[in-house]
């Protein structure tokens, strides 16, 4: 399908790609994706809504102007300035310089950047609806998400949402109409994945955005990837809020989580003594034994139980000068938004340099934990050495 009247007057020119595999470098895309973009018209001229990704620039083009000659577009409205719905928009410029783009303050920034051109310009404002051609254009922030610069607008009048890559999901529906798309469960599960790799990090962000939009008469989500929420508008927005729910962080007091790795037995002997120290005080601590043959099938339970702990400790073994490699594997699935008050200390054995406590206490600091001064020991505990990490206990409580 090219295009496809969604309301009177109100098109889809969007671009299906059905043979992309993978997004942002490490988001896999097993069911390709689209990249959505809408035109009004209206007596006064056409409005756009969204750019789309610069390979695509001819094929949207052409989509266009199956409704209407790209100079008489008087509005481009950008919700979100990522180069796959903004990488067209300077070529746009150059064939209707005459054009307005409407777009938040860091938006408009970004897309001068981006595009390196002049353009007309109008800041989208929550508090100043914009009147054209019989419809109002209403601005409400969708603030982090997944970038600062996101503003969906409200077209009041179709009761229309245009969001963006919130409500979004990788997928490719030739149905476009999520009404219409045969296979509900695959979307879902590809909706799902979409929110973990690109919303989680900002999902008390999810949680304030629903809580706008729950306010608005809708009956259509014209999203920026993926088939146009048609049905069940208040569903979908509900399941998207029990999904910003499951991965907003909880830092519970009572609550540890311990994760080690040990070869020769040394740095586990700490950790199940710091173990039996917080089950004695009455705390509840998760603790796991990673290595390269268990950690691909725990990393799911540990960043999940990560998420819900007040405490984060990570045990290694000194090995070549670092902590051992799977620690900033893990770490590099853990948000700032995650460590954002939690507490987070590091412990290990070595041999005589000792590196891992310090580098992984480095890298806790850079995620935003309250970092804890770690503990190190050398080989095999004696009484001075459990004495110290009685102390080293003592701070982390
Ligand atoms: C491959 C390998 C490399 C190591 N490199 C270092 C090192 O660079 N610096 C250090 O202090 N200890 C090093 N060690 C010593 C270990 O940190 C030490 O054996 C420690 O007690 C291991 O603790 P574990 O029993 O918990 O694995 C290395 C050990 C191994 C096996």
């Amino acid at each position: 399908m090219e295009v496809l009247e969604l309301k009177p007057n109100f098109y889809y020119v969007g671009v299906v790609d059905h043979s992309l595999k993978l997004f942002d470098v490490a988001v896999l895309t097993n069911d390709g994706t689209s990249y959505n973009s809408y035109l009004l018209k209206t007596p006064e001229g056409a409005i756009l809504f969204e750019g789309c990704r610069r390979e695509y620039e001819e094929e949207y083009f052409r989509h266009i102007e199956e409704i209407v000659p790209l100079k008489d577009i008087k509005y481009l409205v950008v919700t979100h300035s990522e180069p796959d719905h903004s990488g067209s928009i300077g070529k746009l410029i150059d064939l209707n310089p005459e054009l307005t783009i409407l777009a938040s303050p860091a938006c408009l920034k970004n897309l001068d950047a981006i595009t390196r051109k002049p353009f007309k310009r109008k800041v989208m404002n929550p508090l100043a609806p914009l009147s054209f051609g019989g419809y109002t254009l209403e601005a409400v922030s969708g603030l982090m998400l997944h970038w600062p610069d996101v503003m969906f607008t409200y077209i009041k009048e179709l009761k229309v949402l245009v969001s963006c890559d919130a409500f979004g999901a990788h997928f490719a529906s030739d149905a476009l109409l999520l009404s219409k798309e045969p296979d509900k469960e695959r979307y879902y599960a590809a909706l799902r994945y979409y929110f973990v790799s690109i919303m989680g990090p900002f999902a008390k962000f999810v949680t304030a955005a629903c809580e706008r939009v729950k306010k608005l008469d809708i009956d259509m989500i014209c999203v920026g990837h993926g088939p146009i929420i048609d049905t069940n508008v208040q569903d979908q927005i509900h399941r998207y809020e029990e999904l910003a729910k499951e991965f907003t962080p909880v830092n519970d007091p009572n609550f540890v989580t311990i994760v080690y790795a040990s070869a020769y037995g040394y740095t586990r002997e700490i950790a199940h003594s710091l173990e039996t120290k917080f089950q004695h005080d009455g705390k509840k601590a998760a603790l796991y034994e990673i290595d390269a043959l268990n950690y691909g099938s725990l990393k799911d339970k540990i960043l999940n139980d990560i998420a819900h702990s007040g405490t984060l400790l990570l045990g290694s073994p000194t090995m070549v000068g670092d902590a051992v490699c799977l620690f900033y594997d893990l770490l590099s699935h853990v948000y700032t938004t995650v460590g954002q008050g939690k507490k987070a200390s590091a412990f290990g054995d070595y041999g005589w340099s000792g590196e891992a406590v310090k580098n992984l206490s480095e890298r806790l600091s850079q995620l935003h934990f309250n970092v804890i001064p770690g503990y190190r020991q050398v080989f095999k505990s004696d009484k001075a050495s459990e004495e110290e990490l009685q102390k080293y206990y003592e701070t982390l409580k």
